[in-house]
């Protein structure tokens, strides 16, 4: 899908949002709340941006950037390059991160730039009148993105830490006293999404949910295996020091991916037979444990040959 820039807004030192509108005769797919666009880059590389805004009635998708110090030339691209006017390509959004529409409690958790998300949450929340609160952790106040917008909303539903007023999250209290049955989201950086997974692991499954914006454990670059592709009768080698993806594109076949860093969801592909290495963020545990299936940008594989429902 091609997308216009309409606006684009600075934030914060860092964090640029830029407010999307399909071209003249075209239409945005609508999605729900917690939903995610990747953006396609001329230099080849894709990213993944969640919506702040609730994309039910989509006239416009807005994504929010923060610039990574060690880009590799997504953000770093996006902040030097993207000005209002310009046309950009982007996929249709799809949501790993859904709300829970029938909770009868919401507690969402962010820190930093993982504030972004919620905004869609919260519209979708105020609009079904279901209770919220949000708790967002920045490290100071003045380098924080998007205080402006959430002052738009009720502010008893909204605590703000504060790391250097000294105010910082302190996420196992929160946990501890959040009523059971209540559905907790948590987006933010890799140390609060661990904590978050610690803190949540005795919860019935289902009521804790997070998203990562970054890849996780170093992909498995040994290679030495091969790859079966049970519909076109094809082997493929995967050699030392390429990802199973890799190996299937220089083949010439065909798989979807966009973050290449196994938190997006798009390169899944179905495992026949053998064991994957799993080193993704997207599927579950227990689809880990199944080995039904396998992120094939970033996992490897645990037997001699793994076959593939391609
Ligand atoms: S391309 Fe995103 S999970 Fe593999």
């Amino acid at each position: 899908m091609h997308a216009r820039i309409r606006t684009a807004r600075w934030e914060s030192n860092g964090v640029m949002s830029y407010a999307l509108e399909p071209l003249a005769g075209e239409h945005f797919p609508s999605c729900t709340a917690g939903a995610h666009i990747d953006v396609h880059l001329p230099n080849g590389i894709n990213r993944s941006y969640s919506l702040l805004n609730d994309g039910s009635v989509p006239d416009h998708y807005e994504i929010a950037v923060q610039c990574d110090p060690d880009s590799r030339g997504g953000s770093s691209f996006i902040h030097e390059n993207w000005r209002a006017g310009h046309v950009i390509s982007i996929a249709p959004p799809r949501n790993n991160f859904p709300l829970n529409e029938e909770a009868a409690r919401t507690l969402l958790i962010s820190g930093g730039i993982g504030v972004t998300p919620m905004f869609a949450m919260i519209e979708r929340l105020e609009a079904l009148g279901r209770p919220w609160a949000l708790h967002h952790a920045f490290r100071r106040r003045e380098q924080a993105a998007f205080l402006d917008r959430l002052a738009r909303y009720d502010p008893s539903r909204i605590v703000l830490h504060d790391d250097a007023a000294g105010t910082s999250l302190d996420m196992r209290a929160l946990i501890a006293d959040t009523e059971a049955g209540t559905h907790i989201y948590c987006c933010g950086p890799e140390r609060m999404l661990a904590a978050f997974t610690e803190l949540t692991a005795d919860r019935p499954a289902g009521f804790a949910h997070l998203e990562y914006f970054s890849g996780g454990d170093i992909v498995p670059a040994a290679g030495g295996y091969t790859l079966a592709l049970n519909r076109s009768g094809r082997t493929i080698e995967v050699e030392a020091g390429e990802t199973m993806l890799d190996a299937l594109l220089d083949a010439g076949v065909n798989v979807g991916f966009a973050c290449s860093e196994g938190i997006c969801g798009s390169c899944r592909v179905e495992v026949l037979e053998g064991v994957p290495d799993h080193r993704d963020r997207f599927l579950s545990a227990e689809e880990k444990r199944a080995n039904k299936s396998v992120m094939v940008c970033c996992s490897g594989a645990r037997t001699a040959t793994l076959t593939l429902d391609l």
